[in-house]
């Protein structure tokens, strides 16, 4: 989260107040929570938004209602916080992992190469708010009648040929929660471009709070839907109108954080340094600037830097749950959260993932000099940074 103030907690204060927390007040009846949802559609240009309470929520009800679940396969990055894999698996659904490229997001060529008759759906993760080959993977899944799925969580606000990333796939999450480009401590947001996945929009509705089947707000609206359980991850009035106010903020945050993104970014290209881009410079979100190093030792020293003066640098995969293989020994049979549930106990086939397939990937984020930009609106950081990148290109 880059800015809050006393907006947000007089907004806040006004729900406590009130004592009305819940998001459904009866048909027809506003509250923060509806009205935020209204908000989002407009921002983002999508027919459908649904406020979940957090990241992973929003992909788990998604997929179960675009009917991702037990025996499908779901491509996804080797870069990725392991959210992407964990929703997938939360359906019944088994993540097969591409490699990425200097990118930091999906390869296409190794996306087509994961392909097999299980096949329902491909992730576009835009890590580091890096906008993903979001053409060629659509593409791919025409070909193949697969579901083009954007896990949007680390680009909030960001675009692909000036349209919002995740309204470009069937559905796109969002994520809320304290580190993202803006915050309300814990949430999610489910959003559908099209009109025509209004039945999914019902479905994800209902699956979201199961008990909304049982009162009188949405009989009408989810009349045409057979009953059925789903979870209770709906996000309460107190969350809703502090992402509110967050909202309103986002413009001049990505403003701000695309102009030192793009400072920075000259800066580095005129002193020798390379920088790493994703699929779309202007609709980068702008929270991280990455540095092309040579092999991981040089990217270790010239990180030892910038960590020197107190920036945030490194390469990825020392975050902790980044790269793939910190997640492989989840995602095989045996433990799971719901015994009997594994969906690689369920499965007929047998997969196993090895570090030795994400060479490549080991490769590329070895070698990436990975520096956020928490920096916002500090002048003296910002020419401290650029001292500190000079002397890094000189190494
Ligand atoms: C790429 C990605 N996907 C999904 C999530 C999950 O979001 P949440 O923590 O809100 O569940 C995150 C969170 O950091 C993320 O970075």
């Amino acid at each position: 989260m880059f800015k809050v103030g006393k907006e947000e907690v007089k907004a806040i204060e006004e729900v406590v107040l009130s004592q009305k927390y819940f998001r459904f007040q009866g048909e027809n009846v506003p509250t923060n929570t509806s009205q935020c949802e209204d908000e989002w559609r407009e921002y983002l240009r999508a027919s459908y938004c649904l406020l979940t309470t957090s990241g992973t929520n929003s992909l788990v009800v998604g997929m179960a209602a675009f009917g991702i679940g037990t025996g499908d396969e779901v491509i996804i990055p080797s870069y990725t916080f392991v959210a992407t894999a964990s929703a997938i698996m939360q359906v019944g659904a088994i993540p097969i992992i591409a490699n990425i490229d200097h990118t930091l997001t999906l390869d296409p060529n190794e996306v087509r190469s994961k392909i097999s008759p299980r096949t329902k759906a491909v992730v576009a993760v835009h890590m580091d708010g890096l906008i993903c080959d979001l053409d060629s993977l659509a593409k791919i899944c025409d070909e193949h009648n697969i579901l083009l799925v954007e896990d949007a969580a680390q680009a909030c606000g960001g675009e692909y040929c000036g349209q919002a990333v995740g309204t470009i796939g069937a559905f796109g999450g969002f994520s809320f929660n304290v580190d993202k480009v803006i915050s309300c401590g814990e949430g999610g947001l489910l959003v559908v471009k099209d009109e025509k996945f209004h039945e999914q929009y019902l479905k994800s509705l209902v699956t979201h709070d199961t008990a909304c089947q049982f009162g009188r707000t949405l009989k009408n609206k989810i009349s045409s839907l057979p009953k059925f359980f789903g979870l209770s991850t709906r996000l309460n009035e107190i969350n809703s109108a502090m992402l509110r106010v967050q909202l309103q903020r986002l413009p001049e945050i990505l403003n701000e954080l695309r102009n030192l993104k793009s400072d920075l970014m000259s800066y580095s290209e005129s002193i020798g340094l390379t920088v790493m881009k994703g699929h779309d410079d202007q609709g980068d979100i702008g929270s991280v600037l990455h540095v092309r190093c040579q092999d991981p030792v040089d990217t270790m020293e010239k990180s030892k830097v910038l960590l020197a003066e107190g920036f945030k640098a490194g390469p990825p995969y020392l975050r902790p749950a980044h790269a793939c293989w910190q997640w492989f020994e989840a995602m095989k049979e045996g433990a799971y959260f719901v015994e009997g549930l594994n969906p690689y106990n369920l499965s007929d086939q047998t997969y196993s993932y090895t570090k030795q397939d994400f060479l490549s990937t080991l490769e590329i984020l070895g070698g990436c000099l990975r520096l956020e930009l928490n920096f916002l609106g500090d002048q003296e950081r910002v020419e401290l940074c650029k001292e500190l990148l000079k002397k890094i290109a000189a190494k």
